[in-house]
């Protein structure tokens, strides 16, 4: 029997492979966020870690866990919040939940796109504040999702589950990734598909390469009835410029479900016209979040009982 830190409430069911080997689950009974001094020190007695993108798993946390820590678990597909590296250097397995999310995480990248182009915050707002007085022939006009050509950043699985469901809508897609894809539609040219698209979406990893990525420059290039959509990480767009661009109208509006600083939000981008935002909820079905739960629990126990896990970044 080993020892696992799960360092929040998962949903209903989702310890259930580590309860299933027979492993002591260490968990917080108030489910509040470890400090980074209090996950040092809850670490340094277990076997496993089973932790959340929320998590910072730096080298500190990584030293903290000795030689008995064998397995970092993240209940993300990203892990642009631990120290690959460094866990790759002491031993340490490190896996994801890729593959489960793709579908939900769709969703919300297509209900950001139809919520941004059609001023759905915007109008839901008015209408609850009591500020809408009636049908106007030239209120809330958004624009057309449907016909409209649609640029995909980032390839992977997340990125074609969109591009499927845009087919539905009538839209051309293009796509780029750094290497080509083989699929209709890519380009290696990342500023000619943003001078193209109308709406553009992210689904890259967050990177040193892609941090930033949607910069001043690049939101200079999109056309100014252009929406973009963010269901990546925060980081892959300079929020203070892309703040700019909604206030100065050089694009339309954007759909955004993560940000730089989570949760704080830039109060510009809060004031922003036509900036749909929620709250980093890709991800948030009962469903998924309880197979992303139990996926991460399912490798911290092929990894405890010496085999390899299902989903491996590095070991
Ligand atoms: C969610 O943002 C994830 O990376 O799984």
């Amino acid at each position: 029997m080993a020892r696992v830190l799960v360092t929040r409430r998962l949903p209903d069911g989702g310890t259930a492979p580590l309860v299933a080997a027979g492993h002591e689950i260490v968990q917080r009974a108030d489910d509040v966020p470890f400090t980074h001094d209090e996950l040092c020190a809850a670490v340094a007695d277990v076997d496993a870690l089973v932790c959340l993108l929320t998590d910072q798993i730096d080298a500190a946390v990584l030293d903290a866990g000795g030689d008995r820590l064998k397995v970092v678990a993240n209940v993300a597909v990203g892990y642009n919040n631990i120290d690959v590296a460094a866990a790759a250097a002491r031993g340490i397995t490190v896996c994801n939940t890729p593959g489960v999310l793709d579908e939900t995480t769709a969703d919300v990248a297509f209900l950001l796109m139809l919520a941004a182009a059609r001023l759905a915050s915007e109008g839901e707002r008015d209408l609850r504040t009591g500020v809408w007085d009636g049908w106007e022939v030239t209120e809330y006009l958004g624009v057309d999702v449907h016909g409209a050509t649609l640029g995909i950043v980032g390839m992977g699985r997340i990125g074609k589950a969109v591009a499927r469901r845009a087919a539905g809508f009538g839209m051309s897609v293009i796509h780029h990734s750094r290497t080509d894809t083989g699929l209709p539609g890519w380009t290696a040219d990342l500023d000619a598909l943003l001078a193209t698209a109308d709406f553009v979406s992210l689904h890259v990893p967050l990177t040193p390469d892609t941090t930033h990525l949607i910069d001043a420059r690049r939101l200079a290039l999109m056309k100014p009835t252009a929406v973009l959509v963010n269901t990546a990480r925060g980081p892959v767009v300079d929020e203070a410029a892309l703040a700019d661009a909604l206030h100065a109208g050089t694009i339309f509006a954007a759909g955004l479900d993560v940000f730089e600083l989570e949760p704080i939000i830039d109060e510009r981008l809060l004031t922003a016209p036509r900036a749909v935002l929620l709250p980093h909820i890709g991800s948030a079905s009962v469903a998924t979040r309880t197979r992303m739960a139990t996926l991460a629990c399912e490798g911290a126990v092929a990894v405890l009982a010496g085999e390899r896990p299902p989903n491996l970044v590095v070991a």
